[in-house]
């Protein structure tokens, strides 16, 4: 799907510069050309030779190497590439993209380019949870810059969290994503998905069946469109899809939080079951059985992330879409969830036991729009994320 497709990989400075050897030779295996380009840092983890050796051609460096500058101005290797991938993407570069910054040949081609930019961020968690880091990100969301990763897990510094750069594989998938050109290239989506876990104590939680299927199947179809997908999952017991960037939550604030930090997106669907409460104090040791009986939980309402994202002022996405699941009455309370919640669309589903929907693999949905209800038959639950994903296209590039 890569062939004949030329890629400038601009490798930054951090451990995961190593994986990036890898991904050289994914792209090539695909049929793409990848052209390198090293920064300093970069050069401190891979030597330029490996990565020439790789690539099958020349690694670029340096913004006053004269060569360089006589066969190829920097303007026209920023450009002669189809796409620019910049893995991994450092903090510092994230920065400077963000303010526009062209100290150094690898700052210079992205500000010089007119060629789509994915960026694969890698760095410590803390790093990558700062507000600096965020603002920058959102700039560069804003600014039509895609995303893939950064994953969760343990790191090189020893700390866990956010911030590893996403595997090869994703990238490629991400990649191909891009090239599939579908109608949905260009957008960025989130897809919460999964239960919420509430905490009782450090052993304990409340939770729901919920698998993640519906949602996984979903953000599965929004990515062969090409969309940029944001996958905000609960602890789920079906694995995420690849090529998307996966935000794992517990709970429901956390999720509300990954939610927020997502935006600007271009539309939002939250098929995610969350938790209406959770245990307003809950322990931080674990409770113990006393002879004073058991003991009582007290509950505080969770927000409501899609009514809240339906609500906002400033950022709305152009599509949000929820979901509810009923048991009586699908049409009509689907109808009023729709108009309490604040939200474009409702994909209704009967969740009664006989249905056998609920955990099943099947799904019997209405779509409720302004216009209305709109049956649709029972199929698959890729089949309904296929034709979700498919009026999600069309409204999108109605919207323009
Ligand atoms: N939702 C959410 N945040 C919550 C609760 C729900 O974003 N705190 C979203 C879900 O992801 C889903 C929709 O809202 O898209 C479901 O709304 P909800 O009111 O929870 O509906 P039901 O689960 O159908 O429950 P009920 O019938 O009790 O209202």
């Amino acid at each position: 799907m890569l062939r004949g497709k030329r890629i400038l990989l601009i490798i930054g400075g951090g451990i995961a510069a190593y994986k990036s050897l890898d991904l050289i030779r994914r792209l090539s295996e695909r049929g793409a050309t990848v052209t390198p380009v090293l920064t300093r840092g970069g050069e401190q983890f891979v030597t330029p030779l490996s990565v020439s050796a790789l690539a099958g051609s020349k690694v670029y460096r340096d913004l006053f190497d004269l060569t360089d500058e006589a066969e190829m101005g920097h303007i026209q290797l920023s450009r002669s590439a189809d796409l620019v991938l910049v893995a991994p993407a450092t903090a510092d570069l994230m920065a400077k993209m963000a303010q526009g910054l062209a100290g150094d040949l690898a700052s210079t081609l992205l500000l010089a380019t007119d060629t789509p930019v994915i960026l694969a961020p890698a760095m410590n968690v803390r790093m990558w949870e700062h507000p600096a880091t965020q603002r920058n990100r959102a700039t560069l969301a804003a600014d039509g810059i895609g995303f893939v990763g950064p994953d969760d897990g343990s790191m090189a510094c020893g700390e866990f969290g956010p911030g590893r750069m996403a595997e090869p594989m994703a990238i490629v998938a991400a990649t191909e994503a891009h090239f599939a050109a579908g109608p949905l290239a260009g957008k960025r989506i989130i897809v919460t998905s999964g239960p919420t876990h509430e905490p009782i104590d450090p052993v304990r939680y409340i939770a729901n069946r919920s698998s993640g299927a519906q949602g996984t199947a979903l953000a599965s179809a929004l990515r062969d469109l090409g969309a940029e997908v944001i996958f905000v999952t609960g602890p789920a017991s079906v694995a995420a899809p690849d090529g998307v960037t996966v935000v794992p939550v517990e709970t429901a604030l956390q999720m509300k939080d990954a939610v927020m930090a997502a935006l600007p997106t271009d539309a939002a669907v939250f098929a995610a079951a969350v938790a209406d409460w959770r245990v307003a104090s809950a322990s931080d040791r674990k409770l113990k059985k006393t002879r004073d009986g058991m003991p009582a939980l007290e509950f505080a309402e969770n927000p409501d992330i899609l009514a809240t994202v339906s609500r906002l002022d400033n950022g709305r996405p152009s599509l949000v879409v929820g979901f509810a699941a009923e048991t009586d009455d699908v049409v009509a309370h689907a109808t009023a969830k729709r108009l309490r919640k604040g939200c474009d669309w409702i994909v209704a589903n009967d969740v009664s036991p006989a249905t056998g929907i609920m955990g099943g693999t099947e799904n019997a949905v209405t779509l409720i729009t302004e216009n209305g209800a709109e049956d649709w038959p029972r199929m698959s639950k890729a089949d309904v994320s296929e034709k979700i994903a498919a009026r999600i296209a069309k409204a999108l590039s109605d919207d323009g």
